[in-house]
């Protein structure tokens, strides 16, 4: 038994699920039980069972036979300490939260989530004073100071394995198929599967696309016999004029809703995407006209979903016949990939040690093969966006993958 200079955690997943969530609880609670005698404490429902004080306890049995579970057994929400709806209204519940924290008499409270959930994380800390310590998951694979978001090595699985299916349909009717993946602002998931399933296309938020020249690629393919394509497009995908415009949007909408900027690194950083744009106009918009403003958007997202519009432009721009196939929270279902439940493992193992040596407030990375605590002050509001000389653009380039630019 080694010493720790902690003795109680929280441990709450936040955001949107993805496989791994209980394979890195189970790793930690253990860890944390074995090794160092702590008590774990389990919040549900992420930051809004934190604010209403629904907690139980993990023991041994509670995290035993989860390690290949999908989802998160403790449930998740995309809730937010500092702006919860309670109700009916938008309230500021971080005094809330910070009181179960300090009623249970809890010396960390460790959140699971991405780049939305270590701000949320650090606000607390902040705000509140308690200690905080976060870990990377996200099947979007945009946390800023890790090489890996786990979660992220399934769903590239899964998405690879519906490009391979939709390969041998297309094959056989001579169709293109658009296939809409997940990500968020990010293309990763888009980039490796597109790349492990050999998509013909990949569209990706970083690099705006012209649909004449996506036309122009798929009949030249045909001219070579190739009549069939597979096109990997990203959910925030946008073509040249979108970007145009929604840049223009984005300055005349100001500032971004929570008053932060998301300064991640690089060029295809400053890169805007249509949700961006749509934040940052709505901010400045009243709560009744905003809340019109979503339901106009929900109800076109659930008319026309990008890859929707997109094929119908293509067919109409090649006559080739088109299918469109989104894949949706499929990405997100089921248990984790090998390599995920390694990597929650390290993580969660590695997090127990930080905290019996009493480090807090950072988020427990994976850099070069190794797990390590970055300070959160470092990672909070910065986004991980595909570099645009990221070597796996380069070789699918040089093997004749159209990028739509
Ligand atoms: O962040 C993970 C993610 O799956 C994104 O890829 C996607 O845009 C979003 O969550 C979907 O969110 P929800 O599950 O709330 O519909």
């Amino acid at each position: 038994m080694a010493k720790s200079k902690t003795r109680c955690i929280g441990l709450l997943t936040a955001g949107g699920d993805c496989p791994g969530l209980n394979a890195a609880i189970r790793a930690i609670a253990k860890v944390a039980i074995h090794e160092y005698r702590m008590e774990v404490l389990g919040i549900y429902d992420g930051f809004r069972g934190l604010v209403e004080n629904r907690t139980v306890v993990l023991d041994e049995a509670a995290v035993s036979g989860i390690l290949t579970r999908g989802g998160t057994i403790l449930g998740a929400s995309r809730d937010k300490p500092h702006s919860m709806r309670v109700g009916g209204k938008l309230r500021d519940m971080s005094e809330s939260a910070a009181r179960t924290v300090r009623e249970h008499r809890m010396d960390c409270l460790v959140c699971l989530g991405g780049g939305g959930t270590a701000k949320n994380a650090y606000r607390l800390r902040q705000r509140c004073g308690i200690e905080v310590m976060t870990l990377p998951k996200t099947i979007d694979n945009d946390v800023f100071g890790t090489d890996q978001s786990f979660g992220f090595d399934t769903a590239v699985g899964i998405a690879t394995d519906a490009i391979d299916r939709l390969h041998t349909t297309a094959t056989s009717h001579h169709r293109m198929i658009v296939c809409e993946l997940m990500g968020h602002r990010a293309g990763w998931l888009a980039l490796q599967s597109g790349v492990a399933g050999g998509a013909d296309v990949i569209l990706l938020p970083e690099i705006p696309y012209d649909l004449q020249r996506i036309a122009e690629y798929l009949l030249e393919r045909r001219r070579h016999g190739k009549r069939f394509s597979i096109i990997a497009a990203a959910e925030g995908a946008k073509s040249v004029r979108e970007a145009r415009e929604l840049q223009k949007a984005k300055k005349a909408g100001g500032k971004k809703a929570d008053g932060e900027g998301e300064d991640g690194p690089g060029d295809a950083a400053e890169a805007i995407t249509e949700f961006e744009a749509v934040d940052a106009i709505r901010a400045d918009l009243p709560l009744k006209v905003r809340k019109m403003h979503e339901e106009i958007m929900a109800y076109h997202a659930v008319q026309e979903p990008m890859a929707t519009r997109l094929a119908r432009h293509l067919q109409e721009l090649t006559g080739v016949e088109a299918r469109v196939t989104s894949l949706g929270h499929v990405q997100r279902g089921g248990g984790p990939s090998p390599f995920d439940r390694a990597l929650c493992t390290l993580l969660g193992a590695k997090a127990a040690d930080l905290l019996a040596e009493g480090t807090y407030n950072v988020m427990v990375a994976y850099r070069n093969g190794r797990c390590v605590p970055v300070p959160l002050k470092d990672v909070v509001g910065k986004r991980r966006p595909i570099p645009l000389d990221h070597p796996l653009l380069d070789c699918a380039r040089k093997l004749g993958t159209c990028f739509g630019d």
